[in-house]
């Protein structure tokens, strides 16, 4: 990665990566979300519809190319990057709910509360939470017990009120209450940043790296956290509904708090960018076994989707 050139990330293959991780993830759901026979089909078939067959698997590419650092088995870095991705599906279905973000349109294809209804799209995003625990803890995951566990409790704090949740309830606050951008900023990180950070994590947990071995890349997290964030505030003002695949102006029309509504376009971009690179920077001890999660950081800002 020559900084001196102001080349920020190397060519690699990002796209045919991109594409491989989604056909397994794609593979994975197929086969966890068999629809039974009985009056759970509905159940089933909402979380076929949320979880199969879009996105762009961000979470689970950054599980996989982490993993592949520590040359983690794939076929376990696939089940931990599945139950990323259940978890990130579980809190976009509940995101669109009418409670919340009250959108139509998630992924180029209805919300699941619009396809179903919203008795069924709560209890899918449910399941979907709980399928998450249930891969991580099988053994399938991890032969020793205590790596599984460390994943669970990483996961299970990622998620919970100290991250995602607790993320959504300052996101939902910042409609009506003024936040500054050290509150914006911690807001984004537990929106946004704590599922991303556990991708990371999870990598190092698999690849049994200490606590004190994982600076570097909690440091990478946190800044491509971030700098995804602004990214989708970003295209929320200046995205294309059909490549975005949802709709777009919904933050200025809630009257949210975002980097962009306290930066304004340019300098939120600016700051992304400078995160982006910092992220980089933070890889630069790894060698080119780094270079998918250092396209990963440049395409977080160069994305249109
Ligand atoms: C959207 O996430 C919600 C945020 C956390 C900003 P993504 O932009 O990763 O959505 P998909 O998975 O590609 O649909
Ligand atoms: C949602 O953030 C983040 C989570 C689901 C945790 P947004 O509300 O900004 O996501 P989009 O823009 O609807 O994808
Ligand atoms: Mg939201
Ligand atoms: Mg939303
Ligand atoms: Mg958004």
């Amino acid at each position: 990665m020559p900084a001196d050139d102001g080349v920020i990330a190397p060519p690699v293959e990002l796209r045919a990566a991109m594409e491989q991780v989604a056909v397994e993830v794609d593979r994975h759901f197929d086969l966890l979300l068999e629809v039974p026979d009985d009056a759970r089909r509905s159940l089933y078939a909402a979380m076929r519809h949320a979880a199969i067959g879009g996105g762009k698997r961000l979470r689970p590419l950054l599980v996989c190319a982490a993993c592949d650092l520590f040359h983690v088995d794939r076929q376990a870095a696939m089940r931990v990057a599945t139950a990323i991705e259940c978890i990130h599906v579980y809190s976009l279905v509940h995101d669109d709910l009418p409670c919340m973000d009250d959108d139509d349109v998630r992924r180029g294809k209805p919300t699941v509360h619009k396809a179903f209804d919203e008795a069924t799209a709560v209890l899918a995003g449910d399941s979907l939470h709980a399928i998450a625990f249930e891969l991580l803890a099988e053994e399938a995951t991890h032969s020793d017990p205590f790596v599984r566990i460390e994943l669970v409790a990483e996961l299970a704090r990622a998620a919970g009120p100290a991250g995602m949740a607790g993320g959504q309830a300052m996101d939902l606050a910042a409609e009506t209450e003024s936040f500054d951008l050290p509150t914006v900023t911690k807001l984004q990180q537990l929106k946004t940043g704590a599922l991303i950070g556990f991708c990371l994590e999870a990598g190092a947990i698999m690849g049994r790296v200490p606590p004190e071995g994982r600076g570097r890349l909690r440091n990478y997290a946190r800044d491509i956290g971030l700098a995804f964030q602004i990214a989708d505030d970003l295209l929320d003002v200046e995205g294309d509904p059909e490549a975005t695949g949802k709709a777009v102006g919904k933050d200025a029309a809630a009257g949210k708090a975002t980097f962009v509504s306290l930066l304004g376009q340019d300098r939120a971009r600016q700051q992304a960018e400078i995160l982006v690179e910092q992220a980089i920077a933070h890889l630069a001890s790894f060698g080119e076994e780094a270079d998918l999660l250092r396209a990963v950081a440049a395409y977080i800002i160069e994305r249109d989707r």
